[in-house]
Parts: structure tokens; C-alpha cells; sequence
């Protein structure tokens, strides 16, 4: 039998040289994870709606002495997504990281006497099919290179059973299964996951909580305070890092212990 050798211990965790694509990255938990990663001395690329957000991010990035560049992106479009990843493989050679983050729909408003088809097909657009799409593009580069990481932020309410939820929840959940089928396509170079997160300070969750909704949620979480972005930043940090190079197919809840729910 071959010897095992462990890593030393400050390489677990060294991204340095590697180059991170971050969707959703100009703001909360992609902002989050975006900080960390070049911490661990990454280049980013934060990929965003948000052009002028996802600049200032870049600037809060760089200053880990990383490589960072910003590119506007609308994720539900193809062109974007085929021309981000062409921007990003002509400036750094490469792609070793995608955290696929952004993502969102109507939970919580998904009443289905009040909502379309449409409605639930823009969130499998959103938190399926155009994190699917990425991977595609992403994993051959990744391969080459000799390191690859795919992070999907999914949710808590993948695994919840709530009221008006059905599409968002639904399309979570399928984020989940379809992580834990693609670890098999795409081993044994590149790993898969996915990081759950509970209910999170960021500006998506302060446009539907009340006092009264976090004080219901508190109530069924044993640590007792709500998450912050950098709380979930760090189990992407832990998919991402050769800490985990054992580690793929696996869905991580990060929600304090408990459950929050919007009802
Ligand atoms: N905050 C929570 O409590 C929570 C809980 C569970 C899961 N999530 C998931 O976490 C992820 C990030 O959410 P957040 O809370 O950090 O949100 P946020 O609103 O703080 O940030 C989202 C970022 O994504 C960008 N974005 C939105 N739509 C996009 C698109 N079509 N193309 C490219 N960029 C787009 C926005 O411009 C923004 O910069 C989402 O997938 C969300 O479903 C959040």
C-alpha cells in the first residue's frame, strides 16, 4: 500500500494561484464568500447583475493582494454566461473554482392560486438550470488545469416543508440531488457541492423578515442569532480548499442548529 501523506497543515487551506468565479459575488453571501477565498489567496472573478456593486467589490478583494475583476453578467441569459466564461479564461488562463451563488425566486409569495407557470419556471432558470449551464462550461478548464471545485449555494428550504414555497423550495431541492449526481460525472478531478444556508443577513432576507418571523425562527435554533454571510462563506471555503479533497456530492446545512422558516 502507497504511504499517506498529510498535507501540511498551512496547505489545507491555500488557494493561492487559483481562480475563483463567484455568481452573485457583488453583494451578501457571494460578497462573503468572494472576501474569503481571496483570503486564502485566490483571484476572483465576481460575475453580477450588479456591475457598479461587483466593482466595489473587486476593490475590497484586492486588497488580500489578489487578482479581481469584475464582470456584469445576468445569469438567466446564455450569451452572458458563454461570454463570462471567455472573459475570464482570456484574462487568467483558467477557471479552478465556481461558486455558483446566485440564485433566488418568490419564496415565501408562491401561493399557487396566485402564480404562473412562468413564475416557477424562472426559478429553475435561476437556481438550476443556469448553475447546470456554468458547470458545463467550466469543467473541462478545470480539468486541465488539475484543481476543480464547484460550490452551489442551495437553502434550508431544499429540506423545509412550507406554504408558498413550492417553486423556489422545489428548485433548491433539486440543486441538492442533481450536485450529488454530477459529483459522478465530473470526478475524479473535480469535486461538487453544495452549501445550505439558513436564514442569513443579507439585503434578500431583510426585504421579508419581520421581528415577529425572527423571533419564530430563534425560537428553533439552538445558536441563537441568525446568520451572517461570513458565517457561510466559510463552509465555502471548506468545499472549495483542498481540506475537503475527499469530499464530494454532499449537500452542508448552515443554519445555527435549527430551522427557520418564513410562516
Ligand atoms: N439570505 C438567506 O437567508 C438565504 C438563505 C438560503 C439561501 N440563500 C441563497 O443564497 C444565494 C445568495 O443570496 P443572498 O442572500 O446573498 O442575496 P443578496 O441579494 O444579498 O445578493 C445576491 C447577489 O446576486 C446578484 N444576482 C441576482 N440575480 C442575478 C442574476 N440573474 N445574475 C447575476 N447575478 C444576480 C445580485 O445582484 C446580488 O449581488 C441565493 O442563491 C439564495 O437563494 C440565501
Amino acid at each position: 500500500m502507497p504511504e499517506f501523506k498529510p498535507k501540511a497543515f498551512n496547505e489545507l487551506f491555500d488557494l493561492s494561484g487559483k481562480v475563483a468565479v463567484v455568481t452573485g459575488g457583488a453583494n451578501g453571501i457571494g460578497k462573503a464568500t468572494a472576501l474569503r477565498l481571496a483570503q486564502a489567496g485566490a483571484n476572483i472573478v465576481i460575475a453580477d447583475l450588479k456591475l457598479e456593486d461587483a466593482e466595489t467589490a473587486v476593490k475590497d478583494i484586492k486588497k488580500h493582494g489578489v487578482q479581481a475583476l469584475a464582470v456584469e453578467c445576468n445569469i438567466l441569459k446564455d450569451d452572458d454566461l458563454v461570454g463570462m466564461v471567455e472573459k475570464v479564461v482570456a484574462e487568467f488562463g483558467t477557471i479552478n473554482i465556481l461558486i455558483n451563488n446566485a440564485g433566488g425566486g418568490g419564496g415565501g409569495r408562491e401561493n399557487p392560486s396566485k402564480i404562473s407557470v412562468d413564475d416557477i419556471r424562472r426559478d429553475f432558470e435561476l437556481n438550476v438550470f443556469s448553475g447546470w449551464r456554468l458547470c458545463q462550461l467550466c469543467v473541462p478548464y478545470m480539468k486541465e488545469s488539475g484543481y476543480g471545485s464547484i460550490v452551489f449555494t442551495t437553502s434550508m428550504s431544499s429540506i423545509n416543508k412550507s406554504p408558498n414555497m413550492s417553486g423556489y423550495a422545489g428548485s433548491k431541492a433539486a440543486v441538492n440531488h442533481m450536485v450529488a449526481n454530477l459529483a459522478h460525472d465530473f470526478g475524479p478531478e473535480v469535486r461538487i457541492n453544495a452549501v445550505g444556508p439558513g436564514a442569513t443577513r443579507t439585503a434578500a432576507l431583510e426585504s421579508v423578515l419581520t421581528l415577529e418571523i425572527e423571533e419564530k425562527m430563534l425560537a428553533h435554533t439552538p445558536i441563537k442569532r441568525l446568520g451572517e454571510a461570513d458565517d457561510i462563506a466559510g463552509a465555502m471555503l471548506y468545499f472549495a480548499s483542498p481540506v475537503s479533497n475527499w469530499v464530494s456530492g454532499q449537500t452542508l446545512f448552515v443554519n445555527g442548529g435549527g430551522v427557520q422558516t418564513l410562516d
